[in-house]
């Protein structure tokens, strides 16, 4: 199967060497050397004071909620950011908070939109308590929200007593576009998320990192929710092969999403978003199919993609995807548009 998910790459054989010989230890108690070294690594990277590791990604950013916030206060997000749409409800199933979604450009949330949401301090409202952004926005197509917005946003936040949460699960994607340190792309955030899966290629694994303050409450967080791991230097020891390897690596991400666009985009009657960073999303509508049906016709090929109905379809590059991947899924769309454009019997 060629995936076009970033979520199915596999550990390199250097992460899986640093797992084999990680030295260990009971890290709920702070006593794994390997984890230690990740989340002090991490913290770095992102220019925090501190960083833990979490399981996954919808941990880190839950724990970052219930951090940020008390039951019935308000979090403001993009409309269809991912903490909304992809994270089982957790913001208000277990933070107990009422989502605001604000509609981003792309994916980015403006200071101004924002403001206009606000409905500032009045006893019938909840308490807006947190503004979250998602850098690189996934349902938007992996879009960048760049250091000015960032800026304006955190204007917004100071002026409205909000806090400022990053869901960075790709943030290592914006910022090599950007040709920027991550760091700097998060300066302005009080919390960020990255994770170590996806285009970092590790198998397991997300780091969320703050204040000292902020990390010892999400720590808490994390572990009444059940992601307080005992000998997690093997998650940790395959994510610093991550971070010293991985980061980098994601240009040819990039180079491989402009080029698929660009093969793409001379399909006839497709249309096809030119590709920020390592998400090429195309519109089905001009083959008259939709996005489900191209997904199971894709399938039948043995490539695996992902639908956003009605008509949009996502396709992302990662280290498993080269020209062979590549060409494999022009010629996939080659013939199944081929067969759309003939007209079909009654
Ligand atoms: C933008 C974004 N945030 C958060 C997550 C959640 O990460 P995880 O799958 O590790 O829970 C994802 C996963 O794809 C994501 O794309």
């Amino acid at each position: 199967m060629i995936s076009f998910y970033d979520t199915s790459t596999l550990p390199t054989q250097d992460m899986l060497d640093a797992i084999a010989s990680a030295p260990l230890g009971d890290d709920v108690y702070g006593l794994d050397p390997t984890v230690n070294e990740l989340e002090a690594a991490a913290a770095a990277l992102m220019g925090k004071e501190a960083a833990v590791l979490m399981p996954s990604g919808t941990m880190a950013n839950l724990a970052a909620v219930l951090s940020w916030t008390h039951p019935a206060d308000e979090i403001v997000l993009e409309a269809e950011a991912h903490l909304l749409y992809y994270e089982a409800g957790g913001i208000s199933g277990v933070a107990g908070c009422v989502p605001l979604g604000v509609p981003g450009d792309r994916g980015v949330l403006r200071a101004e939109e924002v403001e206009r949401h606000l409905r500032g301090p009045d006893m019938h409202y909840p308490v807006t308590r947190l503004l979250c952004v998602e850098n690189t926005h996934n349902r938007a197509g992996g879009t960048i929200t760049p250091v000015t917005v960032m800026k304006e946003l955190r204007e917004l936040c100071d002026a409205h007593q909000l806090a400022l949460h990053v869901d960075g699960a790709r943030i290592f994607n914006a910022a090599i576009a950007l040709d920027i340190p991550a760091a700097e792309l998060v300066a302005d955030a009080d919390s960020v998320f990255f994770a170590l899966s996806k285009g970092l290629s590790a198998p397991v694994g997300a780091v969320l990192a703050g204040s000292d303050e902020f990390v010892g409450r999400a720590r808490r967080a994390r572990k009444m929710l059940g992601g307080g791991m005992r000998q997690a230097g093997i998650i940790a020891a395959a994510g610093l092969v991550a971070l010293r390897t991985g980061i980098d690596r994601l240009r040819e991400d990039h180079e491989q999403a402009r080029s698929l666009a660009a093969k793409l985009a001379a399909l006839p009657g497709l249309l096809v978003t030119p590709a920020e960073t390592n998400f090429v999303m195309i519109d089905t509508a001009g083959w008259g199919i939709g996005a489900g049906e191209l997904v199971a016709e894709l399938e039948a090929w043995g490539i695996a993609a992902s639908s956003r109905p009605p008509s949009t379809v996502r396709f992302v590059t990662h280290r498993l995807i080269g020209d062979a991947e590549a060409d494999a899924l022009v010629a996939a769309l080659q013939e199944i548009r081929g067969r759309c454009a003939r007209p079909r019997r009654r």
